[in-house]
């Protein structure tokens, strides 16, 4: 017996036309995010890259698990592989400049923005609202992207000097913005 709410959804006919990619894209514009930039290096001096991802979301406190969607022909994933690791930097809206520069294919490099090293070699972006250090756990199939879930083994919330704090990064129809009442 199907539950009263359910009951009352009228049924719709089966096979629907099938989701247009864009139109998809344009309806999830519409669920505003924050902006990270996912980093991993191969080693303390090995080769670095950083991709600007929305997709982040936390997962669990206990274990504490993070997970990201990762396009399969991006070029951090074999990165992520070799070094085990990852750091989700949470940008502030001073940073738009630096999430559109780590979004293209021709990419920012991480060895011209202004950042410090974990002691496993993991790049953190200086001036994020936050970050988090995370050993990669597990890949799983999400379609034509990875669903990537990192275990958290260190965080970093910088305290604000002036004791407010920087305003985050958001992502929203298409466009970065600051979250109205913050900047
Ligand atoms: C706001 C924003 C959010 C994005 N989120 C994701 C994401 O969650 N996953 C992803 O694979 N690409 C995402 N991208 C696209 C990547 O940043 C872009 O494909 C990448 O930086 C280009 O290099 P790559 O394809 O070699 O990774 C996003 C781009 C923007 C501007």
């Amino acid at each position: 017996m199907i539950p009263a709410p359910f009951s009352a959804v009228p049924s719709v006919p089966y096979p629907r036309p099938a989701v247009d990619g864009k139109a998809l894209r344009d309806a999830c514009g519409a669920f505003a995010t924050g902006v990270t930039v996912i980093t991993a290096a191969t080693g303390v001096s090995g080769r670095a890259e950083g991709t600007t991802v929305n997709s982040f979301t936390s997962v669990s406190l206990d274990p504490p698990l993070v997970l990201f969607c990762l396009h399969r022909q991006s070029r951090l994933e074999p990165v992520l592989r070799e070094s085990g690791g990852f750091v989700v930097n949470f940008l502030t809206h001073h940073q738009q400049e630096l999430a559109w520069a780590f979004a293209g294919r021709d990419t920012a490099r991480v060895e011209e923005v202004p950042h410090h090293r974990t002691p496993e070699g993991l790049p953190v972006l200086q001036d994020a609202l936050g970050h988090l250090v995370c050993r990669l756990d597990s890949e799983y199939d999400g379609g034509d992207h990875l669903i990537v879930l990192g275990e958290v083994v260190e965080l970093g919330v910088p305290e604000p000097e002036s004791g407010t704090a920087a305003a985050p990064l958001i992502f929203y129809r298409g466009s970065m913005r600051s979250l109205p009442g913050t900047e």
